[in-house]
């Protein structure tokens, strides 16, 4: 939600800036704007457009020149406050009583901006937009009193302890020509230590390129980088060095943490795109997740995150698991899992929900937040306020350092590489098998027996070979796509385990192809939506064998009645199936226990959505108003 990227060192900014933004424009891309400090004195050159980073990199060739300079920020918008305009694009300027100008760019939203913006126009700030971050760009510059002893740093501080909201900032002044200052509350931001130089971005996908050693800044924190030529008599042509303090001035010690990222994990390999890329890397991302975590020999599961609590967790009394969107489904049928499997009750709940409505915590509550980037503002919050109430709390999140996994009593981590489409993919199988393999590790401390265990973890072992012989299904659902992708209402159906791949097969197409969608239990569908129900209206059963088949098979023979059009996901094998749909409207998935079926089922409804996407013509990286990482409430 809003990439921000920042660089002060030896080498030029502004091209570096462009890359790192073309790393972060999954994050937002309603605009794009660069600022660059030019030189002791030398004023700010400001480059901003509204559409994506290639709209900016264009207008920013026409004159390179101008953009000269070795500190500069840069941001890709996603709008909160105020339209998608140029005047709403970062980076914002202010003026400062000295004629100087500051520069900032924000990601996270002020929320008492109104007062501050009224202040500010009292004192004479003219404002050019209605974004929140004009007011704490003008409000540093209005406290920047550099003869007063107020430099950049300090007037951040002291700007940043009259905001309430959420923010991660990085903030130029062309005073100070060698001095980036950054500071975060809520929203992520990271420092690399580069040679030379500091690049600080949203997240890491920007600064690996340069760097693996990095800072992960906390709540309330303000870090001043300094990068510059050395004074003369040092052997050193560039030198560099930081502080961080928080916003009350007071000096804190930080880490420098080693990336667990490469470069290659970033790019789109060949393929045409990371959603598609993300969808057929699926079967090696489980590969990994469960490397060293299943241990078939002695029929138990090994997840080192979680040795420190085993005991506790086994005597356990509840557990909530909370998510948002593609995580909350995955919640859901962790929920099933964590009940099956443990005998622990377990609740599932939105975490935006969650957190406003005053939640019942007992003694032995463990609540587990479910979260590919480990930032998502409802989420943390929700873990935050479990916290506070006494929950122990544990993180399912895929990025490595991110706030919910430093922010956690104890976590697994997903292990299925970094996700770069919007759409949630490979995360999604990811957390799955998280989910299953806590279940199935509380399971085994409580009443799981040595056999059904290792049955399970054999059956777990085998899903990503699998998962390959679904994916090759590719052109088939394309086909099959082609037929019905001009309907604009679909409804996603099934069961038990296959109830949530419902919402996530809906989820999944509304994003991307921008189609209405709605994913519920099939039976649900007999008490309302089956009105809907008319001549070719396109129905997606999960239909795979097991407990349940018999009932989806009635509502199959319900919605056939009515004229709608059925795609099934079936097992293998099965040809009663094939009385209800065409065969180019079936796709098979390989027999699997029950709670493991979520792990193949929800891949045919992913390339469903790629390809419908693709037929209407949209781009599937970067749906229209999505962003990938939602830091705001
Ligand atoms: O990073 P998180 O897993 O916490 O993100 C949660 C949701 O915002 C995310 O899953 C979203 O629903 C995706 N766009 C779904 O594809």
């Amino acid at each position: 939600m809003c990439g921000i990227v920042a660089y002060v060192g030896n080498k030029s900014a502004a091209a570096l800036l462009i890359e790192g933004l073309k790393r972060l424009e999954y994050r937002g891309y309603d605009s794009a704007g660069l600022a660059v400090v030019r030189g002791q004195d030398q004023g700010i050159a400001l480059c901003r457009s509204v559409g994506r980073v290639s709209v900016l990199e264009a207008r920013y060739a026409k004159d390179a020149a101008i953009y000269e300079g070795q500190l500069g920020v840069a941001h890709t918008r996603w709008a909160t406050h105020g339209k998608v305009t140029e005047e709403n694009a970062h980076p914002h300027i202010g003026a400062t009583r000295s004629g100087h100008t500051v520069a900032l760019v924000h990601n996270g939203t002020i929320e008492n901006y109104a007062t501050l913006r009224k202040y500010l126009e009292g004192r004479g700030h003219q404002f050019y937009g209605q974004s929140d971050t004009e007011v704490l760009a003008k409000l540093v510059a209005e406290l920047y009193e550099p003869q007063k002893n107020i430099d950049l740093e300090r007037a951040v501080q002291l700007a940043l302890q009259e905001v309430t909201g959420a923010y991660a900032i990085a903030v130029i002044c062309d005073r100070e020509a060698h001095t980036l200052i950054c500071a975060r509350k809520g929203s992520p931001l990271t420092i690399g230590l580069a040679d030379n130089a500091y690049v600080v971005a949203s997240d890491q996908s920007a600064i690996v390129a340069h760097t693996t050693q990095v800072i992960h800044l906390n709540d309330y924190q303000v870090a001043r980088l300094c990068a510059g030529p050395s004074d003369h008599g040092s052997n050193e042509p560039w030198s560099i060095d930081f502080r961080t303090t928080t916003i009350d001035n007071v000096t804190v010690e930080q880490q420098v943490t080693e990336l667990e990222l490469d470069l290659q994990q970033i790019e789109l390999a060949g393929y045409p795109h990371y959603m598609l890329k993300e969808i057929m890397e699926q079967p090696e991302a489980l590969r990994t997740s469960m490397t060293g975590r299943l241990d078939l020999r002695e029929g138990r599961v090994v997840l080192g995150g979680l040795t420190n609590m085993s005991r506790d967790l086994a005597r356990a009394r509840k557990f909530i698991i909370t998510g948002q969107g593609t995580a909350y489904h995955a919640a859901l049928i962790g929920e099933y899992l964590m009940e099956e499997m443990a005998r622990i009750p377990c609740e599932c709940e939105y975490a935006s929900e969650f957190r406003y409505r005053n939640p019942v915590i007992e003694e032995g509550t463990f609540v587990v937040a479910v979260s590919q980037s480990g930032e998502t503002s409802d989420t943390l919050e929700a873990l935050r306020e479990a916290r506070e109430r006494g929950a122990v709390s544990l993180g399912v999140v895929n990025v490595v350092g991110s706030t919910m996994s430093r922010e956690t009593d104890a976590g697994v981590y997903l292990r299925v590489g970094p996700e770069i489409g919007v759409a949630s993919t490979k995360a999604f199988l990811g957390q799955l098998a998280v989910l299953t393999m806590m279940a199935l590790y509380v399971g085994r401390r409580r009443h799981l027996s040595q056999q059904t265990i290792g049955e399970l973890l054999t059956e777990l072992a085998a899903i990503p070979d699998k998962i390959s012989q679904v994916l090759k299904q590719s052109e088939k659902i394309q086909a099959c796509v082609e037929k019905v992708v001009d309907r604009n209402n679909w409804l996603f159906l099934g069961r038990g385990y296959n109830y949530p791949v419902a919402l996530e097969g809906a989820l999944k197409l509304k994003e991307l192809s921008y189609i209405h969608a709605e994913g519920m239990p099939a039976a649900e569908m007999k008490h309302g939506p089956i009105a809907l129900i008319d001549e070719g209206m396109p129905v997606v059963f999960i239909a795979t064998q097991g407990n349940q088949y018999d009932k989806v098979i009635s509502n199959i023979e319900e919605v056939k009645a009515r004229g709608g059009r059925i795609i099934a996901v079936a097992t293998e094998g099965d040809q009663h199936i094939e009385r209800y749909c065409e065969g180019d409207f079936i796709f098979r998935v390989p027999h699997a226990a029950e709670p493991l079926q979520p792990l193949l089922t929800t891949v045919p409804l992913q390339l469903l959505a790629y390809h419908a996407a693709l037929q209407r013509g949209h781009d599937v990286d970067k749906p229209r108003n999505l962003a990938k990482s939602v830091t705001v409430e």
